[in-house]
C-alpha cells in the first residue's frame, strides 16, 4: 500500500505566546513540515487557547501548512471563519456529532468553506469503528494519544491498535498521533503505521530543537523503511 509521506507537525500550544511569529519562523527554520494549531473551546475539553484571529495572524507567518485541530463542541458553526483564517488542514472531533450523517454535515462544510484536507479525530476512549464509515471522505484521521486539553501528557500506548486497524483497512490518507510523542513513543506510532507526528512538549521542550526534529523524522523513516 503506497504510504503518505511522514510529517512533523510541532504543536504550537508549547511555543512562547508572547512570540508566536518568531516562533513560528524558529519551527519552520527548524525543520517542522506542518504547524499543528490547537484550538480549545473551554467546552468541549476543559481549556482555552486560541481562536480565529491568532490562527489569521499565523497564517500570516508561516509558509508551511497550519494544522488546525479543533477541540470545540460547534466546529460547523465556526469552519467559515478558521477556513478564512488560513487553516490547510481542519480536523474537527467525532464526539461533537452523535451520528455519521451529522459528521458528513461537517465535513460538507468544511468542504465549501475550502478547506484544502478534512481531518476527523478521536479522543482516546472514542473506538476507531465510529469513523468507518467516513474513511472515504476524509484526508486525516487524527488519533489522540492523550485526553485532549493539555500538552505535556502521558502517552498511551492502548490507542495504538486504532492505527493499526486503519491502515488494514486499506486507509491510505494521513493518520495522525497527538499526545505524549517523544523519542521514546514516537517508533511506536510510527510502527503502527501513523505518518503525521504531533509533538509539543518534546519539540519546544528541546535544547536541540532542529535535532530533535530530524532524530523524530529519521525515527519515523527507520521504522517505515524497516517495514518495507
Ligand atoms: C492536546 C493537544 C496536543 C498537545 C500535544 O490536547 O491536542 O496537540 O499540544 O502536546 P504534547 O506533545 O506535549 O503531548
Ligand atoms: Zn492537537
Amino acid at each position: 500500500m503506497a504510504r503518505p509521506p511522514n510529517l512533523i507537525a510541532p504543536s504550537l500550544l508549547s511555543c512562547d505566546f508572547a512570540r508566536l511569529a518568531e516562533e513560528t519562523r524558529r519551527i519552520e527554520a527548524a525543520g517542522a513540515d506542518w504547524l499543528h494549531v490547537d484550538v480549545m473551546d473551554g467546552h468541549f475539553v476543559p481549556n482555552l487557547t486560541i481562536g480565529p484571529p491568532v490562527v489569521a495572524a499565523l497564517d500570516a507567518v508561516a509558509t508551511r501548512p497550519l494544522d488546525v485541530h479543533l477541540m470545540i463542541s460547534e466546529p460547523r458553526r465556526y469552519a467559515p471563519q478558521f477556513a478564512r483564517a488560513g487553516a490547510h488542514v481542519l480536523t474537527f472531533h467525532r464526539e461533537v456529532v452523535d451520528s455519521i450523517s451529522a459528521a458528513r454535515e461537517v465535513i460538507a462544510a468544511f468542504r465549501d468553506e475550502g478547506v484544502s484536507q478534512v481531518g476527523v479525530a478521536l479522543n482516546p476512549d472514542t473506538p476507531v469503528e465510529s469513523v468507518g464509515d467516513l474513511l472515504d471522505e476524509v484526508d486525516l484521521v487524527l488519533v489522540m494519544s492523550v485526553f485532549p486539553g493539555f500538552g505535556g501528557q502521558r502517552f498511551m500506548g492502548e490507542v495504538l491498535p486504532k492505527v493499526r486497524w486503519l491502515r488494514e483497512r486499506g486507509f491510505d490518507k494521513h493518520v495522525e498521533m497527538d499526545g505524549g510523542l517523544n523519542g521514546e513513543t514516537l517508533p511506536l506510532c510510527a510502527a503502527a503505521g501513523t505518518n503525521v507526528f504531533v509533538a509539543g512538549s518534546a519539540i519546544f521542550g528541546a535544547a536541540d530543537v532542529p535535532g530533535t526534529i530530524a532524530a523524530f523524522r529519521a525515527a519515523a523513516e527507520g521504522v517505515h523503511a524497516a517495514r518495507g
